[in-house]
């Protein structure tokens, strides 16, 4: 086996690791099995269903699929699988119990280690018969392993939201203080210049199907915000009685807004004007610098109409965190092509929170635009779909089936998405009423504007 070979699979033998660790954190090590069985929210899966799903998925893709063994425990496969149950049943379902669902993901992953031993990760795509352009084979470059990796760590980032919805005393602990370093000032927002750039990738051994394949974009000029937008900023939107004015308001958010009663974002309170948030357990008052998180697109789009702006396509998104003017090249991330690290970006559950905008200067995009990756998911105003000539690859449930059904479109990741899982290129979605996510976003508008 060569070198290179080796170092693969030693990096992924330890991100599997890295993932599995943070899953039992998040559950066998947190909670007890009443509160590891029950369901916190309707919009959620009770956690032990993450858990053995997990496993149950890793079994599917790396024993079954990759590794052509037969299955272990098909009987649960149904259980298991998202599209027979919707989230709000998955309690009534006859799932493993916590101490099962954890020796039958140990019993997966003892035999995956075992078979990645043995697998050839230098499997190039293959060639139909027929002709026809090349395919991209599961095990090319380390695909189905790292897609099963960025899988554990999604769910992760899911079982940190039902962690916010659950009610009662903290459970979480804070690993990391919030950083102290703050960059020099810098513009509000930043300027785009009209041109091409590379969206989306052909090679990226993490990519999903969604974000291939690259193709050259050219986009009018306009302008980004430097910063997502701030509680301060949002709560501007709050008491000028935003949440009052339908002319801020889409159609459909005017109607989510009204039948949600909602007034502020979600797990904000109000007690004589002053600001509190439920986090995790914990009442605080609503950090001033921190970007907003919990909100729906559809209060992200009002909040922008109000403030005379609007929200950056996806493509608009994406060549403010990866074109550089300088070169004409897209990187994989704001910074380059480096693996985040934590003075670029706040990923990976360090702290339980976004930090201050202007934490992150090291984590600049070259045209200077700061914070993309980490902190928050950022909604933008695009329409989950496949770019043309998109292939389903491994399977069309991880994302063909919700093309072009009115799911929007978020880009960067939050403070709660490993950094395995996230890139430039990475695309994430969801309904335009969800906030129970991490969910914010930044603001842009045309160039030609004043
Ligand atoms: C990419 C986050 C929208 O959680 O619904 C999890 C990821 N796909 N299991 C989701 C996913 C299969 C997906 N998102
Ligand atoms: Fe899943």
């Amino acid at each position: 086996m060569s070198l290179e070979q080796e170092r693969a699979k030693e990096r992924i033998a330890a991100e599997l690791d890295i993932g599995r660790r943070r899953s039992i954190g998040l559950t066998l090590e947190a909670l007890d099995e009443s509160d590891l069985l029950a369901q916190h929210s309707p919009l959620m899966s009770p956690l032990v269903w993450d858990l053995a799903h997990i496993g149950n998925y890793e079994e599917q893709w790396l024993l079954r699929a990759a590794g052509g063994r037969a299955a272990l425990r098909p009987d649960i496969d149904g259980l298991y699988d998202a599209f027979e149950n919707a989230r709000a049943d998955r309690v009534a379902l006859p799932l493993l119990r916590p101490d099962e669902a954890r020796a039958y993901n140990a019993r997966v992953r003892r035999e995956v280690l075992d078979t990645l031993e043995g697998a050839d990760l230098s499997a190039r795509p293959t060639v139909p018969a027929q002709g026809g352009p090349a395919e991209r084979s599961l095990l090319d470059a380390g695909f189905v392993f790292h897609m099963v990796i960025q899988h554990e760590h999604m769910h992760d980032e899911t079982m940190l939201a039902t962690h916010q919805l659950r009610q009662g005393a903290p459970v979480l602990l804070e690993e990391a203080p919030a950083p102290e370093t703050t960059g020099p000032p810098v513009p509000a927002e930043v300027a785009v210049p009209a041109g091409p750039f590379t969206l989306g990738t052909d090679d990226d051994p993490w990519s999903f199907d969604n974000e291939r394949p690259g193709r050259t974009v050219d986009l009018p000029a306009y302008l980004i915000d430097t910063f997502p937008v701030t509680n301060a900023a949002y709560r501007e939107f709050v008491d000028d009685g935003g949440y009052r004015d339908p002319r801020w308001w889409s159609t459909a958010g005017w109607e989510w807004k009204s039948a949600r009663k909602a007034v502020a974002p979600a797990f904000w309170s109000a007690e004589n004007g002053h600001w509190t948030r439920r986090r995790f357990g914990r009442r605080e008052v609503v950090p001033p610098d921190e970007p907003v998180q919990h909100v729906s697109f559809h209060e992200a789009e009002a909040y922008a109409r109000w403030a005379g702006k609007r929200l950056p396509t996806e493509a608009e998104w994406e060549k403010a965190a990866r074109y550089d003017p300088a070169t004409g090249r897209s990187h994989r991330f704001p910074w380059g092509d480096a693996e985040p690290e934590a003075h670029h970006a706040n990923l990976g559950q360090r702290r339980l929170a976004p930090d201050p905008v202007g934490t992150h200067p090291g984590g600049a995009s070259p045209l200077g635009v700061q914070q993309l990756i980490g902190d928050v998911w950022e909604w933008t105003s695009t329409t989950f779909h496949g770019y043309p000539g998109f292939h389903a690859f491994p399977y069309r449930e991880y994302s063909e089936v919700f093309f072009d059904d009115g799911y929007k479109v978020l880009r960067g990741g939050s403070w709660a998405t490993h950094p395995t899982a996230v890139r430039s290129t990475f695309r994430n979605w969801d309904h335009p009423i969800r906030r129970q996510i991490f969910s914010g976003f930044r603001c842009a508008r045309d160039a030609d504007r004043p």
